[in-house]
């Protein structure tokens, strides 16, 4: 049975602005199935790059990437948008909550967009994925009357929202302190 969610292959980047810098040069792994991987590098070495290659959002680069098997190439920005709402799940350092928005409403969004689950359905589970993270209690206010920490655990929450078989994060504990875990992935269905 395959077992591998996420495969690079030779993946090089270059930026050409204001000169031509490779950032990324051959970068080949695979993840399996409920392994756990971070990132570790000095600031400027190219994570946050990587990160974006990998979970589709930057498709300027040299190489290959599969996710969950498929293979990323050719694939238009409506597919990948597809595929990232599907099976990815991003925290990252700044959590980008919306403010007009209830705790709850933010951690539904990728599930309501995803269109598989009925509007109550997706608010059962954002409720499930608010418990698991212990800020059930916060479902109806703002974001902006949230701790940074409780902050931190909606956009986790919300990036559980769709049951992804990949979670990315970027500093995802945003402890500037300890900038040490940059990437992680992790299987998370059963
Ligand atoms: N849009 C861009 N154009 C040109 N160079 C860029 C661009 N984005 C990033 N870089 C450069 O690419 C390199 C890698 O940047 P990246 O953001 O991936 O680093 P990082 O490892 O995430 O660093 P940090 O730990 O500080 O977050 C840096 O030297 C950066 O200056
Ligand atoms: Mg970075």
């Amino acid at each position: 049975m395959e077992s591998v969610i996420l495969k690079a292959a030779g993946i090089s980047k270059y930026f050409h602005d204001p000169v031509s810098v490779r950032v990324l040069k051959d970068v080949s792994f695979s993840v399996n199935k409920a392994e756990f991987i971070s990132v570790i590098g000095k600031s400027g070495c190219g994570k946050s790059t990587l990160l974006y290659i990998l979970s589709t959002m930057d498709t300027d680069y040299e190489g290959d990437l599969w996710i969950d098997g498929v293979q990323m190439r050719n694939k238009n920005e409506a597919e990948l948008a597809r595929v990232r709402n599907e099976k990815i799940g991003f925290v990252f350092q700044f959590h980008y909550l919306l403010n007009e928005f209830s705790v709850l409403r933010n951690v539904m969004l990728p599930g309501l967009k995803l269109g598989i689950h009925s509007e109550k359905e997706v608010e059962h589970r954002a409720y499930e994925k608010l418990k698991i993270l212990g800020i059930e209690n916060e479902a109806l206010k703002s974001p902006n009357q949230l701790s940074g920490g409780q902050k931190q655990r909606v956009a986790i929450a919300r990036a559980l929202i769709n049951d992804p078989i990949i979670i990315m994060g970027d500093e995802p504990t945003g402890n500037l302190d300890k900038k040490i875990v940059i990437l992680f992935l992790i299987y998370f269905k059963n």
